[in-house]
């Protein structure tokens, strides 16, 4: 594990699993990353013209459709999101994820990097639960879910790195494809963050303009009293218009 994306899962996990909501949006956020990962598995079986793959991509489908229900089950355990939250969370990553882009994640990346693509992704998780249960930072039943979620996700990266070493000996260029595909998710990982840094700093500028400006604009203000006004010469011309029509 490289040292700086320890330092991030470091301090990141800190701050998802110690401050008030965040770990509810955490788990939401797990729950559909891998409901995510169980539609490209799928998508991969009915793509893949390898025989011996489909097997895998199948058994790894059904086992990331099985930590999504986990992941959502906590979620409901800790409270749910709000659903306006809920919805945007959905449909970001139904984008992101690129399920309704009109083409799978398989058919875009083609297999080897497919593969290679799994490997990294399996692997970033695997670190990513492992400092969360060395620092015993979710709650125990949460542990107690993500070691037995573990288990599968070292599998993943088990036979994922078994095909990768494959198309690395048939003699593709394996390691510069996963270099591209690490880069890609850290780009992917600090758009996600400017949008949520760009969303927690409008807020404080929106507060700040309403307190300031508007507001004491209040001071000054009143009420008009209330009910229907005549407003001058308007009734008087209706009338002569409706006449002459007439
Ligand atoms: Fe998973
Ligand atoms: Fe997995």
């Amino acid at each position: 594990m490289g040292w700086l994306r320890r330092c991030y899962l470091t301090v990141a996990s800190e701050f998802s699993w110690r401050v008030p909501g965040r770990p509810q949006r955490l788990l939401g956020a797990f729950a559909l990353a891998e409901r995510g990962s169980m539609l490209d598995m799928f998508a991969a079986v009915e793509a893949t013209k390898r025989r011996d793959m489909r097997k895998k991509y199948f058994h790894h489908g059904l086992d990331e459709g099985r930590h999504a229900l986990i992941f959502a089950e906590r979620v409901r355990a800790f409270g749910l999101l709000g659903r306006a939250e809920a919805a945007m969370e959905d449909s970001g990553q139904l984008l992101e994820a690129g399920i309704v882009g009109g083409q799978t994640l398989f058919e875009r990346l083609g297999e080897p990097e497919f593969m290679a693509f799994v490997y990294v992704a399996e692997a970033d998780a695997v670190e990513q639960f492992n400092v969360y249960l060395d620092r015993g930072l979710p709650d125990d039943a949460t542990q107690a879910q993500l070691r037995a979620i573990l288990k599968d996700e070292v599998f993943h990266v088990t036979y994922s790195r078994t095909e990768v070493d494959k198309y690395r000996k048939d003699g593709l260029p394996m390691d510069a494809t996963m270099r591209k595909i690490r880069l890609r998710r850290v780009w992917e990982r600090w758009l996600r963050f400017s949008r949520d840094f760009g969303s927690f700093t409008s807020g404080i500028w929106l507060s700040l303009l309403y307190f300031l400006v508007l507001g004491p604009f209040r001071l000054f203000g009143r009420l008009e009293a209330g009910g229907w006004h005549p407003v001058e010469g308007r009734a008087g011309d209706a009338l002569a218009l409706a006449r002459s029509e007439g």
